[in-house]
């Protein structure tokens, strides 16, 4: 990453040392976007009631959870793979594109460093395309339609994460569509990362692209909206025969059965899901006019996770290092291609936190 910052938010151990501050200290975590609700109460138990299980080698096609997502995203179990988190699902999409002999994959950025780690693994030259960002008073990050079209025709791949870490846009349907379209004539691909996808209304999934466009591939993750990043748990979605494809190369049993179990039970509580957009309905809205209130820049987001600028010149790694001596953990932005540390990332978290958070720049303000 051409620096020695943590490339993932969620680590205090190492970003505290990073800014001098001891590695114990206390922390409010805005730095990893997961939801602050915290995993399913009925969670634990369950795992325990799952211990016993752990005798026996897990389903090796994952059928159970498949079948329950299948249903749940109105899809074919052939349609849907299982992975060790979203992160897998990156990892065994560049797997088949490297199998299906690509040499050049397009990364819109700013944007998760996994792909370009995922294509680099499997000795693809990647390219990027930067998002670009609008005059101040739009404040957002924009796809230009004419340099993602080239990208479908000249690439083997474009991957886009949607709505995007650490922006928090959503590149609209229609231009999702069109790159398809292009895709198909050209014999590309389409990779899009909706790990955040739970956060946003419904209706702005693609899982419905899914029965025009067979060069469409979509990452899941289950860990942000349940709060378990410790247990991994993510699944892929496509056309029937790229999801075979994809099953013959991922490594055998990389899910435990523990998180496994879980797939089920966790689709079917939808009044968690419920819960956690009635929450983000409320606090993003709100954090985001308070901090625009303190003279920051705050992207539109459609996601649990603002990105922000002073709008001033002040830099934001003076405001990193005031948050952290305060005891609130930001995400840096040193390894996001093109934000170069020039903003911070802060998830939305409980109002209590928002709070914290709030009067902690405007401390910063007053300095
Ligand atoms: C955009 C994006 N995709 C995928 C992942 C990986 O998530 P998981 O914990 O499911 O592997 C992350 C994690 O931060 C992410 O930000």
């Amino acid at each position: 990453m051409g620096n020695n910052w943590p490339s993932h938010g969620g680590r205090p151990e190492q970003i505290l040392p990073h800014l001098g501050l001891a590695a114990h200290s206390e922390v409010i975590d805005f730095s990893a976007n997961l939801n602050p609700l915290g995993a399913p109460e009925w969670l634990p138990q369950r795992l325990i009631e799952s211990l016993a299980g752990l005798e026996a080698y897990p389903d090796p096609d994952y059928s159970a959870a498949c079948r329950a997502i299948a249903q749940h995203e109105g899809l074919l179990p052939a349609q849907v793979r299982l992975t060790n988190g979203g992160a897998e699902a990156i990892f065994l999409a560049a797997a088949l594109l490297a199998e299906r002999g690509a040499s050049r994959a397009t990364i819109v950025e700013p944007t998760f460093c996994e792909y370009a780690r995922a294509c680099h693994h499997y000795a693809m030259a990647v390219e990027a395309l930067p998002l670009k960002q609008e005059a101040p008073e739009h404040e957002g990050f924009v796809l230009n339609e004419a340099l993602a079209l080239a990208a479908m025709r000249a690439t083997d791949a474009v991957f886009l994460c949607r709505p995007n870490n650490p922006t928090g846009t959503l590149v609209e349907r229609e231009l999702i569509e069109r790159m398809l379209r292009e895709g198909q004539r050209h014999g590309s691909l389409l990779v899009v990362d909706e790990a955040f996808v739970d956060f946003v209304a419904p209706d702005e999934r693609l899982t419905p692209l899914l029965a025009r466009y067979d060069n469409l591939l979509l990452l899941r993750s289950m860990t942000k909206l349940y709060t378990i990043p410790g247990l991994r748990l993510g699944y892929l979605l496509g056309a029937e025969a790229v999801v075979q494809r994809i099953a013959a190369l991922q490594l055998p049993w990389s899910i435990n059965a523990l998180a496994a179990a879980l797939v089920e039970p966790l689709l079917a509580d939808t009044d968690y899901h419920a819960r956690t957009l009635a929450w983000l309905d409320i606090e993003r809205p709100w954090l985001e006019h308070e901090l625009r209130s303190l003279g920051l820049r705050v992207v539109p987001s459609c996601a649990n996770f603002l990105l922000l600028q002073d709008s001033g010149s002040r830099p934001m790694s003076a405001l990193l290092e005031h948050l952290a001596r305060g005891g609130i953990l930001a995400r840096h932005t040193h390894n996001f291609t093109g934000l170069d540390g020039a903003w911070l990332r802060i998830a939305v978290r409980t109002r209590h936190d928002n709070t914290r958070l709030v009067k902690a720049v405007a401390d910063w303000r007053a300095i």
